[in-house]
């Protein structure tokens, strides 16, 4: 995909409309008037809202900040954890996209691109890795670290609860470490699902300890320096269209890393089936009665 077909594949993150692009190629235009512009670095900001939640702009500002000591910081701190491989975990994560040579991808809070590298090894030869993130600095980093071959490549600045792509425009989505922040967290699980065609893959990860370690002195001291270890996983927050669900614990059981696939949609319950004989009904008025009382 070239960069202008990039450009063309993008919709307004505020409404799913399709954009205008300038001549130029420097703009795209929603039919609101907002305008979305490339930056010099070729990254398109694509971030909405333009003034962002609380949270979102406090990560945005924090990662701003962190952004050329973050590499060295998020290694230190999967090596306390178990003493974690770090490369082979994430490799086990990409893993679970089931990836192939030629397949579209996209990334959200791509940060540096320590993940984005490994999902580019394995959509090469052919494939396209779309690569965002809300912070600036974070993504102008990955720009500079990643050499692409044969590969396309493209960047955007974006907030992971408003994703400008048509309804299953990839074959699998990929988030790691970020997403227990978001403002719109419910909103952000539905746009990485929404993006992905039926059939398609979605993995995403983040802070959650078991809850068999809680505690364990060591993790005690572990999530009062960092409460984001303590936060729960969020099954609530995952749409409705969701299949073959599975979760793992990774980095010393301090992090999960949800996969599942996309459902055309949701499973049924049919309460209409007409119940297999009488002395069924009987035992489940007798189930009923008991958990009414
Ligand atoms: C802990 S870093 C993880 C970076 C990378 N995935 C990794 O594993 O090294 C979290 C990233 O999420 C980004 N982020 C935070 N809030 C975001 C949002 N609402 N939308 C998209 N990215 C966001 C941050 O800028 C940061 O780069």
């Amino acid at each position: 995909m070239t960069h202008n077909q990039f450009l063309e594949l993008l919709v307004s993150p505020k409404t799913g409309e399709p954009l205008k692009v300038a001549d130029n190629g420097l703009s795209l235009t929603a039919p609101d008037g907002t305008v979305y512009p490339v930056l010099d670095s070729g990254i398109v900001d694509m971030v909405h809202p333009r003034e962002l939640f609380e949270d979102d702009a406090r990560e945005q500002y924090l990662y701003d900040q962190a952004y050329q000591r973050y590499d060295r910081g998020v290694s230190w701190v999967f090596e306390t954890l178990n003493h974690s491989d770090e490369a082979a975990t994430r490799e086990f994560m990409i893993g679970l996209m089931g990836l192939k040579p030629g397949q579209t991808v996209l990334e959200v809070g791509a940060g540096t691109g320590k993940d984005s590298a490994l999902i580019i090894d394995q959509i090469s030869p052919g494939g396209t890795a779309v690569l965002s993130d809300l912070s600036p600095n974070m993504l102008r980093l990955a720009t500079q670290k990643l050499q692409p071959k044969d590969v396309d490549v493209h960047f955007f600045l974006g907030n992971g609860s408003y994703l400008p792509f048509a309804d299953g425009t990839f074959d699998s989505v990929f988030h790691f470490g970020g997403i227990n922040t978001f403002s719109e967290r419910k909103k952000a699980f539905a746009e990485l699902t929404r993006v992905v065609k039926v059939g398609g893959k979605v993995v995403i990860g983040d802070e959650s300890m078991a809850p068999w370690l809680r505690k364990e002195p060591t993790y005690e001291i572990l999530w009062k320096a960092n409460p984001l270890f303590r936060a729960e996983i969020p099954y609530e927050d995952l749409p409705a269209t969701v299949e073959n669900f599975k979760l793992h614990y990774i980095f010393g059981n301090c992090f999960y890393v949800m996969e599942y696939t996309v459902a055309a949609k949701a499973p049924e319950i049919d309460v209409e089936l007409p119940i297999p004989g009488k002395d069924f009904i009987d035992n489940w008025r007798i189930r009923a009665e008991g958990s009414s009382k």
